[in-house]
């Protein structure tokens, strides 16, 4: 997909691309701001709506102001076990709560943003929108994994959401996308700095903290090919991978690479912080010259329940 096509989507065009500059290319030595925004789970309940406003105006007071958003997944609260009627409606809040960003968004899918895959009642894969189709239509109008440039840097968006019978879905790259990648390391050379996006995290201590010392993770936990994934860029300059899924903040720092898991926008399902810890909010990414710097700002929401 094209800049132009993306930026038409995300809902604004950027002043650079509307000169027939590509984009962020003014932002070259001076640097750049983006803001990973993950975990939305957004419904009508619990004040979600009013609690990703009040993260968008958060975003939208930050000085500087970000270039662009790239999210993290699962933007709607679930779509694996719903009606068509409620997936829209949840698809509808997401819309309607984003478009004040007015500046371009990548998305990155996660497991709650498929469709009709863990229905109680069994799946219908012949309804239309069933799996990553509805995503695709109402939010990306395009394929779940690509890339992208901003400035000198690159930026990787992963689908780490792959379907199994009879559970629903696994955390894996798939073969196709594996070599998508090999082939899109190749072109983007070993020197360009690379943010890489996957829903599910890459590497994650989260079981170690959060379940005991010795708990395994699982492929609905952690992208269970994801050493592979890793063997693939590890040649390369990958300075992050932006994760999401555990609604954790966590910066995992193994040469070279930040594995950052940014929190979630809903806390606890929009229940309070997560783990008790972790404040609703999303990370804010400054990149200058080849240098990386993130930080994990809350946007102060109480929520209406738990705690
Ligand atoms: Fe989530």
């Amino acid at each position: 997909m094209d800049i132009t096509r993306r930026q038409l989507i995300a809902g604004g065009i950027g002043l650079t691309a509307s000169m027939g500059l590509p984009l962020g290319a003014e932002a070259g030595a001076r640097g750049f701001r983006f803001v990973h925004i993950t975990d939305l789970h957004i419904q009508p309940e619990l004040g979600a709506p009013e609690g990703v406003a009040k993260a968008v105006q958060k975003i939208l007071g930050l000085n500087p102001r970000p270039n662009f958003i790239v999210t993290g997944g699962d933007h709607i609260m679930d779509g694996l076990d719903v009606t068509r009627e409620r997936a829209d409606l949840q698809f509808k809040l997401v819309k309607e709560a984003l478009k004040p960003l007015e500046m371009p968004i990548y998305y990155t899918v996660g497991n709650h943003d498929i469709f009709g895959w863990a229905r109680k009642g069994g799946n219908d894969s012949k309804e239309p929108g069933y799996g990553k189709q509805l995503f695709q239509e109402k939010v990306i109008a395009g394929r779940t994994y690509r890339s992208f440039d901003f400035g000198d840097w690159h930026f990787i968006i992963l689908d780490s959401i792959q379907a199994v019978s009879p559970q629903g879905w696994i955390a894996e790259i798939d073969d196709d996308q594996l070599e998508w990648l090999r082939q899109d390391l190749i072109q983007t050379g070993k020197q360009r700095p690379i943010i890489l996006l996957s829903h599910v995290p890459i590497m994650t201590l989260f079981n170690q903290y959060a379940e005991n010392t010795t708990t395994a993770p699982t492929a609905t936990g952690i992208v269970k090919n994801g050493k592979e994934v890793r063997d693939y860029f590890v040649p390369y300059n990958v300075k992050a991978v932006l994760q999401g899924h555990t609604h954790v903040v966590e910066d995992c720092l193994y040469t070279g690479t930040h594995y950052i898991t940014s929190g979630a926008i809903c806390g606890e399902w929009w229940e309070g912080y997560r783990l008790g810890v972790h404040p609703e909010g999303f990370a804010v990414c400054d990149v200058r010259g080849d240098k990386f710097d993130w930080q994990y700002v809350s946007y102060g929401w109480k929520a209406k329940k738990g705690r």
